[in-house]
């Protein structure tokens, strides 16, 4: 056998059995490293009744206990502005673009107008923020995934996002529905 049949010979190894020269030592994929990857064993379910955010306690349970919450979240452009954008994803459909409880399916399902005194004046911003986690009689909750026996609720908004909410319910909502009102008058 001369060198060029050997060597021939080797490159014809090589190419049909490209599995084989995968498995050489040096064909280690850099994948396959110690560190934890995503999907890797069982993940940990978060504690009851946490709520992701600094600073704020995780023990609240009902309304009751939020009501004299203060705002943590300061009323700027920018928290309305959230606010305002989360605030038509996820309320507009039952109270109204603007809160004016004027949306098709508001009579239906009951929902209220938020611009009137009783939620601007009575409701404290603790108990809006309480009815956005909890939900309310007939409202969903957004706050826990199980509201109560029977009953489905959400974890689609993060403590801070239900705070840019009340912001914007408190202190944008009726200044955009006067202007809503004010573009339909003319
Ligand atoms: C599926 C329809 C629906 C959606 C979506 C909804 N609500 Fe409601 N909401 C209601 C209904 C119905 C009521 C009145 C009956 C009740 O209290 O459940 C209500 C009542 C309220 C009240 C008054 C609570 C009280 O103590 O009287 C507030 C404040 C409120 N909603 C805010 C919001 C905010 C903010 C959002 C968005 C995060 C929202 N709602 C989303 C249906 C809805």
């Amino acid at each position: 056998m001369n060198t060029r049949r050997i060597v021939s010979a080797a490159l014809l190894t090589c190419a049909l059995t490209p599995a084989l020269v995968w498995a050489w030592p040096w064909s280690q994929d850099m994948m396959n490293q110690p560190s934890v990857k995503p999907q890797e064993g069982v993940p940990k379910p978060f504690p009851r009744h946490s709520v992701p955010v600094q600073g704020i306690p995780t023990e609240y349970n009902s309304r009751e206990e939020t009501k004299s919450l203060a705002n943590p979240i300061p009323v700027s452009d920018e928290s309305l502005y959230k606010g305002h954008a989360l605030f038509r994803i996820y309320c507009a459909a039952c109270h109204g673009l603007t809160g004016q409880a004027d949306s098709p399916v508001t009579e239906k399902i009951g929902a209220i107008p938020l611009i009137d005194d009783y939620v601007q004046k009575q409701l404290t911003e603790g108990w809006v923020f309480g009815t956005i986690t909890f939900g309310s009689a007939i409202m969903p909750a957004y706050g826990v995934p199980q509201k109560r026996e029977g009953q489905t609720g959400s974890n689609d908004l993060s403590v801070e996002e239900r705070w840019h909410v009340v912001n914007y319910v408190k202190h944008g909502l009726v200044k955009d529905a006067a202007a809503a009102q004010q573009a339909q008058v003319k």
